[in-house]
């Protein structure tokens, strides 16, 4: 059974106050005793356990069904738990925490004896973050100690922006969610390796390169970021197949006009071989396809010109298609910079690699 409790999610929720209500008092119980339970991020819901019990996050691996290489975040509700789970932290590093925590920002540190060793895999680093969300502060400080927690997906799946989302891919899996509605950025933190100098962007996220460039200079990326890259990533989890949706999605890119010709090409043979269409959209396109005949679900994540937008929107997208039981979708691209540089790294994960540029 999964307990479900609500959160009103109210602007003037502070920490303090929902510290003392009986659904964070509850679930950090059970945080405590060692259960796993799910709960709202600024970025997406995470799935929290003790980072200090490896019997605890062993529940989240089984939970999610998440290959026990691949190491999990460790959330923090104060600054003063950070000595707990992390050392020698370098100067970038705290620079970093100064400007954007409470933040969709994962800093892989030196970790400490404290850290379960599940959770880092074995690794010497640790990849910490203090998320910038009431709920996520409240539970952990009410919970008293740091909490693993990787997205509330099972794995592979689009992580998890409302608690329906959680529910649908954990229901009965895991002891509670906690649905404080939708999170806001959308897509996941970024993380950023900062025992190398220059730092180097392991996964791109909810702050940009940019960003974090006018605070500490040079800032390095994971070369598997580059278009058409063959490296293997050096986030353990980047390597995996991801936020996938379970009909075969194929991104086409090029001039306008022609990306569009192509797919209806494309939309038009999965009809004549019998499967559901859909189209990911942008808001520019949607009265477009809505005319054409080859596609059967239309589904937006918002305008070309509107990064976060599109950020916030995407993995319910993805799930829609899947409630839809689309079984063939084609997929507009968006621009790389700035937040642009997450949407297209997770949608080319969600297309695994199907990318058609013409
Ligand atoms: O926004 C987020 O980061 C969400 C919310 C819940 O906080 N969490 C999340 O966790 O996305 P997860 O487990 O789905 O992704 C963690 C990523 C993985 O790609 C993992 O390989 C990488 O961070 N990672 C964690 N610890 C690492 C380490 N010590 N070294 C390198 N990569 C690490
Ligand atoms: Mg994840």
């Amino acid at each position: 059974m999964t307990k479900v409790w609500s959160v009103d999610n109210d602007v003037e929720n502070t920490v303090e106050k929902l510290r003392s209500c009986t659904q964070i008092v509850d679930a950090a119980h059970l945080l405590r005793d060692g259960e796993v339970v799910a709960f709202p991020t600024e970025t997406v819901y995470g799935l929290g356990a003790n980072a200090c019990s490896n019997e605890a996050v062993e529940k989240i691996f089984l939970a999610k069904g998440r290959p026990s290489d691949n190491p999990l975040i460790v959330h923090i509700g104060a600054m003063e738990q950070l000595s707990s789970v992390a050392q020698d932290i370098p100067a970038k590093g705290k620079q970093l925490m100064d400007a954007f925590w409470p933040g969709p920002l994962t800093i892989i540190l030196p970790k400490t004896d404290r850290v379960a060793s599940l959770v880092t895999a074995g690794l010497a680093s640790v990849g910490v973050r203090m998320p910038d969300h009431p709920i996520a502060l409240a539970i952990i400080e009410e919970a008293g100690v740091p909490i693993a927690a990787p997205s509330a997906n099972r794995s592979g799946r689009p992580s998890p922006t409302t608690a329906a989302h959680v529910l649908t891919d954990l229901e009965g899996r895991v002891a509670g969610v906690l649905d404080g509605g939708a999170t806001g950025v959308g897509v996941e933190s970024t993380v950023i390796d900062v025992t190398v100098d220059p730092p180097i962007i392991l996964r791109p996220g909810g702050i940009t390169r940019e960003q974090m460039e006018a605070v500490i200079g040079t800032v390095a990326l994971d070369p598997s970021f580059q278009v058409g890259a063959v490296e293997t990533p050096r986030a353990p989890g980047m390597k995996y197949t991801h936020y996938a949706p379970e009909g075969e999605l194929w991104l086409v890119t090029g001039e306008a006009g022609q990306a569009r010709e192509k797919m209806r090409d494309m939309l038009r043979e999965a009809k004549q071989h019998g499967q559901k269409t859909g189209v990911l959209a942008s808001e520019e396109t949607l009265s477009y396809w809505k005319l054409q005949p080859e596609a059967d679900v239309i589904l937006s994540v918002g305008s070309q010109s509107d990064l976060e937008e599109v950020a916030q929107r995407l993995y319910a997208v993805l799930r829609e298609f899947d409630e839809q039981k689309v079984q063939f979708i084609v997929g507009e691209t968006f621009t790389r910079d700035g937040l642009g540089m997450a949407v297209m790294n997770r949608l080319e994960k969600a297309a695994g690699g199907r990318i058609l540029s013409v």
